[in-house]
Order: structure tokens, then sequence, then C-alpha cells
């Protein structure tokens, strides 16, 4: 996992925080894959992840909208793009036969992805000077009970 930098921080605590545990989530699912977790395992993993991540990216998105952030149709666009890939990799693990080797290939494409896309696109909020004191709302842990 790369170590957290203060180039991956928004200036918004609940924000950087869930990236924090999206990139959690990712070391996780190497841990499994590593210790040759199954492929019933590792769906489930995957399907998790894919509940926080699409999660964070409503509340990121529209966190973006309320305060103005001139990257919020950039992050829509991004979001949506990368949201197709967990139907399409989840496709593959459980009705294509898949080898669950696959997985490392979801963890390269997505820790590739996350990182390049919190300094490129997330970090557009460091123009948005007051954003960090505005609530992202709902709260994660509001939406992980839903
Ligand atoms: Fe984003």
């Amino acid at each position: 996992m790369p170590q957290w930098n203060p180039d991956f921080e928004t200036g918004h605590p609940t924000i950087d925080t869930e990236h924090q545990e999206f990139l959690h989530q990712l070391e996780m699912l190497k841990v499994a894959i590593d210790a040759g977790a199954g492929r019933e395992k590792v769906v489930d993993l995957i399907v998790v992840l894919q509940r926080y991540v699409l999660g964070h990216f409503a509340r990121e998105e529209a966190h973006m909208l309320r305060v103005g952030c001139p990257s919020h149709g950039a992050n829509c666009a991004a979001h949506r793009e990368f949201s197709h890939k967990f139907d399409r990799w989840l496709e593959l693990l459980t009705y294509s036969g898949t080898p669950v080797s696959l997985l490392l290939e979801v963890h390269r494409e997505s820790l590739a992805w996350i990182t390049h896309h919190i300094q490129k696109v997330d970090c557009g909020l460091r123009a948005c000077p007051a954003h960090g004191s505005v609530p992202v709302s709902p709260r994660a842990d509001e939406v992980r009970k839903s």
C-alpha cells in the first residue's frame, strides 16, 4: 500500500479518511490473494469494496457539487468509468471461470487508478478553500447501515 502522504490530502477529513479506507480495503484484497484465498472469498471482498467505493463516490460527488468544486464534472465522469470495472471483474470471476489470479490485475489497476485519481481530480477540492468545514453528507457510517 502506498504510504499516505500530503499529496493525497484533499483538505476534507471525511474524504481523506474514506480514501484511506479505500486503500486499506485494496490492501486486504492483496493479502487475501497472496494467501491463496478461494474464488468465493475474493468475490466477497470485491463486492464489499464495490459497495464502499460506490458510496464514497456518491458522497464525494455531492460534496463537490455543494461547494462548487471545478473538478466536479471530471470527477463524476472518472467515477462512472471506474465503477463499470467492478461489474466486469465480478462477471469474469463469477460466470467466466476466470482464474483468481485476475485479482492481481484488479488490485494493480485499482491501486494505480485511485492514487492517480486522488491527486489529479479529487485534490481539485483544494481550489475550494472553505470546503473542509462543510460536512460530507450522508456520513459514511449512515450509508453503510443502509
Ligand atoms: Fe473522486
